[in-house]
């Protein structure tokens, strides 16, 4: 995939690894727009106010990213949410209900939104973002990882459905990423610059590869083929007693 050249949207943009992976496509030479709840954040790039839970906002930002750059070709749907939760606690189900509605929802919403215009257009790209945890769980954050693996099987049926019309589907799998409060819980966490510059270095491959999937991610991807998915799961397990009464 060319990131030269690009008119792109990154909706989950306004921090983390959407903001990092936006400054790279800035500095290749795209001209970028970031989209978020918050864009008092950004004050180095073009901004837009969206909110993936609120359908009105989201066809709100198409319309005007639209108007401002009728030649958008690459969207990214970064937007996310990663919350704990306590299975044993039914209470858990407003953090289910928002992982949902952002993560997996948000997602169909922005990729709805842009989808007829980029069939339109005959050629471009959708950037969706699941996680290791689509494949391998992390049992702390159940309905998180449940929303990742259904944006994974969601992008390669889309990317069926779009088969003919110029218009590519690339899935991100990134593994623990020091963003979004991960750098103080996690010391495993990879820094963020080490992941762009595998993502940029695997996203520019000819052909593109269906799913972006950097070393640190390929245990947690490919860990059911490779035969250490129980170990890795019950390790991955291990946090629960963090859980308070545990
Ligand atoms: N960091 C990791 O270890 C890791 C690992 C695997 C996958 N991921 C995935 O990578 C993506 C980015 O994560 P990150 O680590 O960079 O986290 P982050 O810094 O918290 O970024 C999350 C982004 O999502 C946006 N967002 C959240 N709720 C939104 C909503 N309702 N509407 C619109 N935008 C919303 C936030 O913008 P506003 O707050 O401005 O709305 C922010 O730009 C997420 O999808 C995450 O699940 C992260």
């Amino acid at each position: 995939m060319d990131i030269s050249h690009r008119t792109v949207l990154v909706v989950g943009g306004t921090s983390g690894i959407g903001r990092g992976l936006a400054r790279r496509f800035a500095d290749a030479g795209s001209t970028v727009v970031v989209g978020g709840r918050d864009t008092s954040r950004v004050d180095d790039l073009e901004t837009v106010t969206i909110d993936v839970t609120d359908p009105d906002s989201v066809l709100r930002a198409r319309d005007s990213v639209l108007a401002g750059h009728p030649d958008l070709d690459l969207v990214v749907t970064m937007s996310g949410v990663m919350l704990l939760e306590d299975l044993r606690d039914p209470a858990h189900f407003a953090q289910a209900a928002t992982t949902i509605d952002t993560n997996l929802l948000g997602t169909i919403r922005v990729l709805d939104a842009f989808t007829p215009h980029l069939i339109a257009q005959g050629h471009g790209d959708f950037l969706t973002v699941t996680s290791g945890i689509a494949f391998t769980p992390f049992p702390l954050m159940a309905t998180y990882g449940a929303s990742k693996a259904a944006v994974h099987a969601y992008s390669e049926s889309l990317r069926a459905h779009l088969a003919g019309t110029g218009v590519g589907v690339t899935e991100l799998v990134p593994p623990a990423v020091a963003t979004a409060g991960q750098e103080q819980v996690n010391p495993n966490a990879l820094p963020l610059d080490a992941f762009l510059d595998e993502v940029i270095g695997l996203l520019t491959r000819t052909p593109t590869p269906h799913e972006i999937v950097v070393e640190r991610a390929q245990p947690l991807r490919w860990a059911e083929r490779d035969g250490h998915y129980a170990e890795l799961l019950e390790q991955r397990s291990q946090p629960l007693s963090t859980l308070p009464g545990r």
